[in-house]
């Protein structure tokens, strides 16, 4: 975990891989916002803000159709994909645009609700940017926003590999000034905020049976040796390129055991001004 001494050098850990934009795009908002769905009406306001390939932020346009969504984030390329398959489902209640998560383009209390999935483990100032996204909230607006602890994932059958590629992980995320336990902190984010109510709970990501662990397996044996992550790693030393084949190997054998099981924690928050 990030400790408050921790640099303050903030490099999107994953980059924009097309391997990492696809896994993006197929999360969902039954899936990955279901703690928010129950908030949203319709006519509703709503801003997904890190809204990456934006599939979470067209489950949540349609929650709340005909009210307009805007999804922002700081990759143009994610958007590009965002709006390509909001061109092709016909979604006509949403617009992205690139902004900073940081200095968002919007007035005060302009939205019904907004929502953040996995995006505040990647800043290194994450305080601010809660505290933008409740500033652009109307008085009783809710945010919803959802973390990843790291430190909670388990693989079985653990081997030499799954070991390797956890600790992997954690160095490339700690180096880029990222924390990848961030969900832990998520509660803390609101503490200084003073905001109307606040829950908290969690959702486990588990890939227990044949074809969601060797689809696991097999998406981290791509993203350890093809994306951002590898890059990092081989540039500051943290692995090697036969190392991390040797990893990639090791999940998508993991992946194939007719045992295989992993899950991580997810903290949700929401918030209400
Ligand atoms: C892990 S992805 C999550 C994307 C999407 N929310 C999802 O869960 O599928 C994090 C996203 O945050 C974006 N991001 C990182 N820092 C940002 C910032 N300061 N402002 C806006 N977007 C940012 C990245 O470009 C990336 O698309």
């Amino acid at each position: 975990m990030k400790d408050d001494n921790s640099p303050d050098r903030e490099i999107y850990l994953h980059g924009h891989h097309p391997v990492v934009v696809d896994e993006h795009a197929r999360r969902s908002a039954d899936r990955n916002a279901a703690y928010l769905l129950p908030h949203l009406k319709l006519g509703m306001s709503m801003l997904d803000i890190g809204c990456g390939p934006g599939s979470i932020t067209a489950g949540l346009a349609e929650a709340v159709s005909p009210g307009q969504t805007i999804g922002i984030d700081m990759s143009d390329k994610a958007l590009d994909r965002a709006r390509a398959d909001a061109e092709v489902a016909g979604l006509s209640n949403v617009e992205y645009r690139v902004a900073d998560a940081y200095d968002l383009p919007f007035p005060d209390d302009s939205f019904d609700a907004a929502h953040m999935h996995q995006v505040l483990q990647h800043l290194a100032d994450p305080r601010k940017a809660v505290g933008e996204a409740m500033r652009v909230l109307k008085p009783g607006g809710v945010f919803g926003v959802t973390e990843v602890d790291w430190d909670t994932a388990v693989f079985w059958p653990r081997t030499p590999e799954t070991n390797r590629f956890l600790d992997i992980y954690d160095e490339v995320a700690l180096h880029n000034g990222a924390d990848p336990d961030f969900g832990r902190r998520l509660r803390s984010m609101f503490e200084p905020l003073g905001v109307s109510c606040l829950e908290i709970s969690a959702l486990a990501w588990t890939f227990g049976d044949a074809a969601s662990a060797e689809q696991w397996g097999d998406l981290w044996r791509e993203r350890i040796q093809k994306s951002n992550i590898a890059t990092v790693a081989l540039e500051v030393g943290i692995s090697t390129r036969e190392e991390l084949a040797t990893v990639g190997e090791g999940l998508h054998r993991w992946g194939q055991s007719p045992d295989a099981f992993f899950s991580i924690t997810h903290t949700e928050a929401l918030a209400w001004k």
